[in-house]
């Protein structure tokens, strides 16, 4: 970066903008094999987080590759750019005070971790989204994995490129066991038991 770039402090701060929506903004990172189920749970828990008033938006792995991540491809350096891409604009997203869901495969311990040590601890939510290769191959929602097994698709994640688990995520999923419901519940729990967001009003 230029040296000449100099860090602009706001009057309006995060701390402001979380007090107005009334509730901590931060980030929900999804992660795991394709198939694996993060799209699917990131707008389950969206749809649960926003008809709570809270302010979400889900950046989800295919969308951004229309647009803000067009010009990727898959190769380890592509993806690291496209989740260091996404990890910036999470972090604005919530420095804007809201909830940033990402749901990329994002494969590499290392890529995510650079998020992770870039933020406060409070701020970064890791979920693994932990399912068998062979479930998410049996479910091959897209097509996807007969063609990278024909060959067709380079650098497959789980066939012909690595997926690397999370060590400590904050929380695993069971998506392969467990319905959508049970690991949605699961989150906002998780959410609500670390004061992230309050207890529904009865
Ligand atoms: S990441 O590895 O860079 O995090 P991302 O989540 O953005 O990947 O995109 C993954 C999606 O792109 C998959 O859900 C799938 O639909 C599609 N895709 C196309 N080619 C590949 C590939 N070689 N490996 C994995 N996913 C692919």
């Amino acid at each position: 970066m230029n040296n000449n770039v100099i860090w602009q402090n706001t009057k309006i701060t995060r701390h402001m903008r979380e007090q107005q929506n009334g509730h901590k903004s931060f980030i929900l990172w999804f992660t795991g094999l394709s198939g694996s189920g993060k799209s699917t749970l990131a707008h389950s828990v969206e749809e649960v987080l926003f008809l709570r008033g809270c302010k979400t938006y889900v950046f989800d792995g295919d969308n951004v590759r229309h647009g803000l991540c067009a010009d990727l491809g898959f190769s380890a350096s592509d993806r690291a750019e496209n989740i260091r891409r996404i990890g910036e604009t999470s972090k604005l997203f919530a420095d804007a005070g809201g909830i940033a869901i990402t749901a990329f495969i994002s494969p590499f311990r290392h890529d995510r971790d650079i998020i992770r040590a870039s933020v406060d601890a409070k701020d970064f939510i890791e979920i693994y989204c932990h399912v068998s290769l062979e479930t998410c191959e049996q479910r091959d929602p897209k097509g996807l994995y007969q063609k990278a097994r024909q060959g067709e698709i380079s650098e497959f994640t789980g066939i012909s490129s690595p997926y690397e688990p999370p060590l400590g995520p904050e929380i695993t999923v069971m998506t392969g066991e467990k319905s959508v419901e049970f690991c949605t519940c699961q989150i906002i729990s998780y959410l609500e038991d670390t004061g992230r967001i309050c207890q529904p009003k009865l």
